[in-house]
């Protein structure tokens, strides 16, 4: 398939773009900069210079591909303030990527994320799927969440669509993101934290399985299919911040709830939830069978500590 994929050059689009051209696959990716049309390059991928607000050029890519994956979000500005106008760019292209593909039966695959579908329980691809699931959220989360229905409703205009849900911890080597974060905070903080008893769960996977998991969607996933990339159902939080801590030589201590903003920053709103998820339906439509180590051996590999910044 000749694949046109946004956020190429991301933590998980820059794993899935080999997993795409292994397979045979001829891949297109969106960079806004030099540095990212370098990277795609060398990667081997063909280059498409813009950015998401270019909603010609993304319909024009779109209709020129056998399949989109879209993966480019405004993380830039999502979590400083800017969330709402990050949603509300999304939302944009992924309309913009139905228009061109409704009625050609093509895959068109979004991510989205598992953290907060079902607290308490462990969330299925089956929840979340009503609009009533997001009547908690408000905002920019509320816009994502509307966003992914909409993508899976372009299952009844002739778009082969799925949403692939994420875990927030997307890990492996040179992770920038939610582990890295909590590295980094134990390290400044000089404690390696927790909420309450630690007990609350978090899922994961690892980039490169998950990267697999894109390739599989894209050629085989039917119009409307709820995919979880879940490698771990449910890591405790206490667990993550002992591998930490013992990494670190730094103490491990629960942080109080009250304090939960002031010590993780933006990350208070996210480390107490308890947010188990199953992968098990994508498993068995897909055989997906993730092959690469599980959240805690991959901190115990040590890369996650090696940079000082970290
Ligand atoms: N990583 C996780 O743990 C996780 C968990 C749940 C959901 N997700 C979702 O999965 C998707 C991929 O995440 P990621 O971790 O790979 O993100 P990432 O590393 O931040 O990469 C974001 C990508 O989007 C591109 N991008 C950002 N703004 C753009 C714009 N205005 N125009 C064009 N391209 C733009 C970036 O390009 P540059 O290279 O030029 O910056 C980069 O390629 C996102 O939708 C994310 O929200 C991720």
């Amino acid at each position: 398939m000749r694949v046109f994929i946004t956020g190429a050059s991301g933590w998980i689009g820059s794993a899935v773009v080999p997993e795409l051209l292994d397979a045979g696959h001829q891949v297109t990716g969106l960079a806004r900069s030099d540095a990212s049309a370098a990277a795609l390059t060398a990667a081997g991928a063909e280059v498409q210079r813009g950015t998401l607000d270019d909603l010609g050029s993304l319909r024009r890519a779109a209709a020129a591909s056998d399949g989109v994956i879209h993966l480019a979000f405004r993380h830039d500005i999502a979590f400083s303030g800017g969330f709402q106008a990050a949603a509300n760019a999304d939302r944009r292209a992924v309309e913009t990527f139905g228009e061109a593909l409704a009625g050609s039966d093509r895959p068109f695959l979004i991510a989205s994320g598992t953290l907060g579908l079902a607290p308490g329980r462990m969330a299925t691809e089956r929840d979340g799927r009503d609009p009533g699931a997001a009547a908690h959220l408000s905002g920019g989360p509320q816009t994502r969440h509307a966003t992914a229905l909409m993508t899976l409703s372009l299952a009844s205009r002739g778009v082969r669509s799925s949403v692939v849900r994420l875990p927030p911890t997307v890990h492996g080597e040179g992770d920038h993101g939610f582990l890295a974060t909590l590295v980094g905070i134990a390290r400044d903080k000089g404690v390696s934290g927790y909420i309450g008893d630690g007990s609350n769960r978090w899922p994961a996977v690892h980039r490169l399985d998950a990267a697999h998991l894109f390739c599989l969607a894209l050629e085989q996933a039917p119009a409307g299919s709820v995919l979880h990339a879940v490698a771990d159902e449910g890591v405790p939080v206490r667990a993550i911040a002992e591998v930490i801590g013992r990494h670190l030589g730094l103490r491990v201590a629960a942080v109080p709830p009250g304090d939960a903003g002031g010590h993780f920053s933006w990350m208070g709103a996210f480390i107490g939830i308890d947010s188990p998820a199953s992968s098990a339906l994508t498993r068995e439509l897909l055989g997906w069978q993730p092959v690469h180590p599980g959240l805690i051996d991959d901190l115990d590999k040590g890369h996650y500590f090696h940079h000082p910044s970290a």
